[in-house]
């Protein structure tokens, strides 16, 4: 911005008091038409009306030295100029440079043009579904962890008894963090491959009775088709007190699986194999596409394949009684169940392919808005 000082006034004849009080006033025209940002008509205020070295208190110095018979003019003058000038300042500081509102004004409006729509953000789908799932355990009084996804083998597979080289976890490849081969192998991290691990940490940092559910996302090394991806979600749960039976088991899953698809929906339990449960079973329920007549998506079984559980097995129990020996499986006993988020998603929305969850296109999620 232009800063000149105030121009000289030599005399105090009408001519000279007119050129001088014209002069100033156009020097303020000029600054005040230079201020394009809040700081810089702060910094025009302050240079004209700032209360010490203002120019507008300069110019009343030079008054206070008129002559006598000049004085009313002059006074009269100041008055005129400072009039101009210190409301201009005041509003300035208020609404802004006059100029930019004046270019404001100077675009006609145009009401007929279309507005500009604010884009609405929405949950996606799979934090809905894993919500909703969560949901249902709290009402049954379950609280909710949450667990690291860059794990250690300890935690993923040993202590879920997954021993070193055991068959079962080549059914759970995964991503390794490079570069750790001088670490024991159970400290080396990975990325988990289910949310299991957060049993055992659960269990480590509080004894029990427990009742928990543990939502998160996990990765395979599975390549990527129609149903599978390298990174999905699972809702892991575990309960543990004094009593716990298969039969606590199967009751919870049951009314859950009712909860999320319908009351209508039946539940059935076979025989299958975890290293950290024993029994262990795969619950099935009734097609939610058919009603268990039989179609394309059970495969003419009527039934659909939805989730893993079974009881704690006792070296679970025993891999963190070193932290808290209260869980000694003589005493008490658990089931703890893992549900894939991903599928149980697809199935509420009719998706036929998981990807479309990972794809971030908005023309897909617009549609859950
Ligand atoms: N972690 C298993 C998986 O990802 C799922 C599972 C099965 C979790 C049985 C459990 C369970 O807690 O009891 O394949």
């Amino acid at each position: 911005m232009e800063t000149a000082n105030l121009p000289a006034l030599a005399e105090f004849s009408d001519a000279a008091l007119a050129a001088f009080f014209a002069e100033v006033r156009a020097m303020f025209d000029r600054e005040a038409a230079q201020a394009a940002t809040p700081a810089a008509t702060e910094a025009l205020r302050v240079r004209w009306v700032g209360r010490k070295q203002g120019l507008l208190q300069q110019v009343s110095e030079l008054v206070k030295r008129a002559p006598a018979e000049a004085r009313k003019d002059v006074g009269q003058r100041f008055n005129a100029l400072k009039r101009e000038i210190e409301p201009r300042c005041e509003e300035f500081a208020t609404a802004g440079p006059a100029h930019a509102s004046q270019k404001l004004s100077a675009v006609p409006l145009d009401v007929t043009l279309p507005g500009i729509r604010p884009a609405l953000g929405a949950e996606h789908p799979l934090i809905r579904t894993m919500n909703e799932i969560v949901g249902i355990f709290q009402r049954m009084g379950y609280s909710v962890g949450i667990g690291p996804e860059v794990e250690s083998d300890y935690y993923n597979f040993e202590a879920l008894n997954f021993p070193p080289n055991h068959p079962a976890r080549d059914t759970q490849d995964t991503l390794v963090v490079a570069g750790q081969e001088h670490r024991p192998a159970r400290d080396r991290l990975l990325l988990r491959t289910h949310t299991s691990p957060v049993q055992i940490r659960t269990m480590e940092s509080q004894p029990p009775p427990l009742r928990i559910v543990i939502p998160g996302k996990v990765h395979r090394n599975d390549a990527a088709d129609a149903t599978h991806s390298p990174v999905f979600h699972q809702v892991e749960g575990l309960c543990v007190d004094k009593n716990i039976t298969f039969s606590d088991l199967k009751g919870t899953l049951d009314h859950a699986m009712k909860e999320l698809f319908g009351s209508s929906v039946k539940t059935r339990f076979f025989p299958s194999f975890f290293p950290f449960t024993e029994p262990s079973a795969d619950v099935q329920i009734s097609c939610i596409f058919c009603g268990g007549r039989g179609c394309r998506k059970c495969k003419n079984s009527g039934w659909i394949e939805l989730l893993g559980c079974g009881m704690v097995h006792p070296a679970v129990f025993e891999a963190v009684r070193g932290r808290q020996p209260e869980y000694d499986p003589e005493n008490i006993s658990g089931f703890a169940f893992g549900m894939g988020v991903d599928r149980i998603a697809m199935m509420q929305h009719g998706i036929g392919d998981i990807g479309l969850l990972y794809s971030g296109d908005c023309r897909f999620l617009e549609s859950f808005v």
